[in-house]
């Protein structure tokens, strides 16, 4: 069956706890079991990992994306700095679709450059964890 690889990058384990004004109140195991319905809706398998720690994402990204339909990434902070993810992404050369619960052109100034985004087909930022459903649906049809 054709796969996707969900990732979800640092502090997105508080879901539920950390800024539910932003972030909502839903956890990280709702939004795994949103994602899971969906794929499952769309015919697809899903391998959903969360880190907090960049070389774990850029391991794992670099063991399981290979073969996928491609990769649904929020990669948190790491979006607003990290090249290494990046090259990661780059290397890999599979569609990927980055996605954002907030949206980060209406927050903090730094929030809103992603230097991951480059590497992405799209991004979709604002719309909570409908835009994990919509990353889905667009990787499915690939
Ligand atoms: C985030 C936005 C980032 O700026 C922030 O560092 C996160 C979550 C989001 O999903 O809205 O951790 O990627």
């Amino acid at each position: 069956m054709s796969r996707v690889v969900v990732v979800n990058g640092p502090n997105l384990n508080l879901l539920g706890k950390r800024e539910p004004e932003i972030y909502g109140t839903r956890t990280l195991q709702d939004l795994e079991s949103t994602v899971r319905a969906k794929a499952r809706s769309l015919g697809i398998d899903v391998d959903f990992f969360q880190s907090n720690s960049e070389g774990e994402l850029i391991e794992y990204l670099q063991v399981h994306a290979p073969g996928t339909l491609g990769i649904v990434i929020n990669p948190a902070a790491l979006s607003h700095y990290s090249l290494a993810l990046y090259d990661c992404l780059q290397a890999l050369a599979l569609p990927v679709v980055e996605v954002h619960i907030s949206n980060i052109h209406a927050r903090e100034e730094f929030r809103s450059r992603s230097v991951t985004a480059r590497a992405a087909r799209g991004v979709i930022a604002g719309l909570g964890f409908a835009g994990y459903e919509m990353a889905l649906e667009y990787l499915a049809k690939q």
